[in-house]
């Protein structure tokens, strides 16, 4: 499957700009690729409540998951706020549930440029039943 990281790097700053992000001021989007290759972006949204907080990364996921996709193939996140934004613990533990047999791929943005690294180097020794 090609993936083209600047194309959902793109959708992830594109859908950054609905970020619901009153409390910290930290805006961010996500755009992932399932495994039929269809792309879906998610933002992050928080709450009153603050622990009820959702990333953009799992926003993304439970749109793909929603969509009937079974993997997550690729994974980009975007913040205005951050070069090299990396998915939180908690999402690189949802983001591994879905890696399948490929190694999910994360595509942050350091300089303008993408930059690639693999779910089970950001989270070695995954947990899953
Ligand atoms: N956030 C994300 O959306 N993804 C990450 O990987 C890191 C953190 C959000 C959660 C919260 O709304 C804000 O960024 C500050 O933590």
């Amino acid at each position: 499957m090609d993936i083209d990281y600047k194309k959902m790097l793109e959708l992830a700053k594109e859908v950054s700009k609905n970020s619901y992000a009153p409390f910290s001021k930290f805006h961010v989007g996500a755009c992932v690729m399932g495994g039929s290759g269809k792309l879906y972006q998610g933002c992050n949204f928080e709450n009153s409540s603050f622990g009820l907080t959702i990333c953009a990364e799992r926003c993304a996921i439970g749109n793909a998951i929603s969509h009937g996709e079974k993997q997550i193939l690729a994974v980009a996140i975007y913040s205005p706020e951050s070069d090299e934004c990396y998915p939180c613990g908690a999402c690189r533990q949802v983001i591994f549930e879905f890696k399948g047999d490929f190694e999910t791929e994360i595509i942050t943005e350091k300089n303008n440029e993408p930059k690639i690294d693999k779910i089970s180097h950001l989270l070695p020794f995954g947990f899953k039943i």
